[in-house]
């Protein structure tokens, strides 16, 4: 594309706003984890790079992120309220550089950039996330913003439509009336596109680089190089528009205009073999069992016996919550809906495959003997929310899957035709779908969004999406008949905020120092050993 790029005589700029780490074997697979990991994502030309909350949650993934991924892309990471602190001294540094000011290549555009977190409360102690609020009152953004350049780019793992990119739009606004704004967003795992105003729009490119979002601008003027001065009217006939590209070859075929025999660089075969390499090495696609049939995450309502949450809540946990001393004492196993990230796919469930499921290290705690009568409430009250989470940092919101931040109803697409442009063989081919000429196109993202439904690159048959809660509950070792007076409660460490801020409301008062450890294994290790046990090997 950059030398599509070159030779159309435009500028191409590659962005990635974050939540590299966790959710695949490349990374999780290793100890200490991403020891290929990073070597191969710095074999990307990335122009502007910033951190998700991924990169955040352990200190090691943090440190490593400031040791290797940030020198790594050294002038582009961008770090505009996030700060580290260095563990040799305790001082607290900027995690990489604010902002970046550059020229673009080819049109001589220039770029102001900057890199965002959105207000994230769950980091390690090694870290410091600014709120945004904060940081766009400092002096270096007040500057940085009064900056005479021909565009801003934002980059950052922050909502499109959330209160962070709001401010900052607001702020640069006051300065620049009429200077383009491009928003590049995160977090929220889906595919979402905003107009701010006609010259400042948002997109974002939804999760685990399923899709490249494709955002073109023109008209801006770029006045970095005087030879080639644009009109200045050219400004009033901007456009913005956005395009989700689904992240595999045929797309890349289709948009680069090669095919199999010519689309590979000698760099990208490069790249491919180190990836191979360490899938190897890592043993990624070793087998743990077959799953027999496919469990969904959202595309089946929760209970039902396709979803992932009720085969975990009926028939792993109660398996596989096992602490020795506590064997016959009821229990209440808690996990939240957050900690499970994909669908299990009927076929080999491999090491890969857990941690695409499931790559977070948490292990299960508990607190014993706590009365029934409070225990019994917990369930309910993250479930509901309510005023008991209201007013702390503790969102709910964090507990169950990404994408239900911004989806607030179930959505049960209707098996509408879809009219539209059909592309082939580079010329655009119409087709009208009557309902006896149906296409066989294959399930995949149907995208609504502030512009409309034309965004996906690629027309796919619509999947259904249903909420999920935000924690699911086994219930262990109950007596045949009665209530138990008493029970452990036992939770993924993550939750452990919101079970005693609950516990606390139901009245049991309980502190951090009535936590103890309930397994030493992962719930990630627990999965894959029942699917070692329970599903048989040979698929
Ligand atoms: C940060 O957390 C780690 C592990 O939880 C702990 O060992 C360390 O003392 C903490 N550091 C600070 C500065 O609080
Ligand atoms: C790929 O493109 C090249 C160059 O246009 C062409 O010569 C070749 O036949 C194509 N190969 C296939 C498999 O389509």
């Amino acid at each position: 594309m950059r030398q599509k790029a070159d030779e159309l005589g435009v500028d191409v700029l590659l962005v990635d706003t974050g939540d590299r780490v966790e959710g695949n074997g490349l990374y999780d697979g290793s100890d200490p984890k991403g020891k290929y990991f990073y070597d191969i994502v710095r074999e990307q030309e990335i122009d502007i790079i910033c951190t998700g909350n991924h990169e955040l949650y352990q200190i090691d993934a943090a440190a490593r992120e400031y040791d290797l991924t940030v020198p790594n892309f050294k002038g582009k990471y961008l770090a505009s309220n996030l700060d580290y602190i260095n563990p040799k001294n305790g001082e607290t540094i900027p995690m990489a550089q604010r902002y970046r000011k550059f020229t673009t290549k080819n049109r001589g555009i220039r770029v102001l950039a900057f890199g965002f977190l959105f207000d994230f409360t769950g980091n390690a102690n090694n870290t410091v996330v600014q709120p945004v609020a904060k940081t766009i009152e400092e002096p270096w953004f007040q500057e940085a913003i009064r900056e005479d350049v021909d565009l801003f780019v934002i980059i950052g793992h922050v909502l499109l439509h959330g209160p962070e990119y709001k401010a900052i739009y607001k702020a640069i606004r006051s300065q620049n009336w009429d200077t383009p704004i491009q928003f590049f967003g995160g977090h929220s795992h889906i595919r979402d596109f905003k107009k701010y105003d006609s010259k400042a729009y948002g997109v974002q490119s939804g999760r685990y680089m399923e899709t490249i979002g494709w955002m073109a601008i023109e008209g801006i003027t770029g006045k970095g190089k005087k030879e080639k001065p644009r009109p200045l009217d050219a400004r009033a006939s901007m456009t913005f528009k956005r395009r989700y590209i689904d992240n595999n070859l045929f797309g890349y075929h289709y948009h680069t205009g090669l095919n199999d025999t010519t689309f590979s660089t000698e760099h990208g075969k490069k790249v491919s073999k180190m990836i191979h390499k360490a899938r190897k090495a890592l043993d990624l696609d070793y087998s743990f069992g077959c799953a027999p049939r496919d469990l969904w995450l959202n595309r089946a309502p929760y209970p039902s016996s396709d979803s992932i949450f009720t085969w975990l809540e009926t028939e792993v946990m109660p398996d596989v919550i096992v602490n020795k001393e506590r064997k016959d004492t009821p229990t209440l196993a808690i996990t939240n809906t957050g900690a499970m990230r994909f669908d299990i796919f009927k076929g080999p469930f491999t090491k890969d495959t857990t941690y695409i499921i499931s790559p977070f290290v948490s292990k299960f705690l508990y607190i014993k003997d706590v009365p029934y009568k409070a225990a019994k409430g917990i369930l309910q009250l993250i479930n509901r929310g309510g005023p008991v989470f209201e007013a702390t940092e503790f969102s709910l919101s964090q507990l169950a899957p990404p994408e239900q931040m911004s989806i607030l109803t179930d959505i049960l697409v209707p098996q509408i035709p879809i009219h539209g442009a059909h592309k082939s063989g580079g010329a655009q081919v119409p087709f009208l779908l009557s309902s006896n000429e149906e296409p066989n196109l294959v399930p995949g993202y149907t995208t609504k969004d502030e512009g409309g439904d034309d965004g996906d690159d690629t027309i796919h048959a619509p999947i259904p999406y249903f909420r999920v809660p935000n924690v699911i509950q086994s219930a262990l070792s109950f007596p045949a008949e009665g209530e138990p007076e008493k029970v452990d409660v036992v939770f993924v460490d993550f939750i452990q905020p919101w079970v005693l801020l609950a516990l606390r409301f139901m009245g049991e008062s309980y502190s951090a120092g009535d936590v103890e450890v309930y397994t030493d294994e992962t719930l990630t290790d627990l999965m894959a050993d029942w699917i070692k046990r329970n599903w048989k090997k040979d698929c």
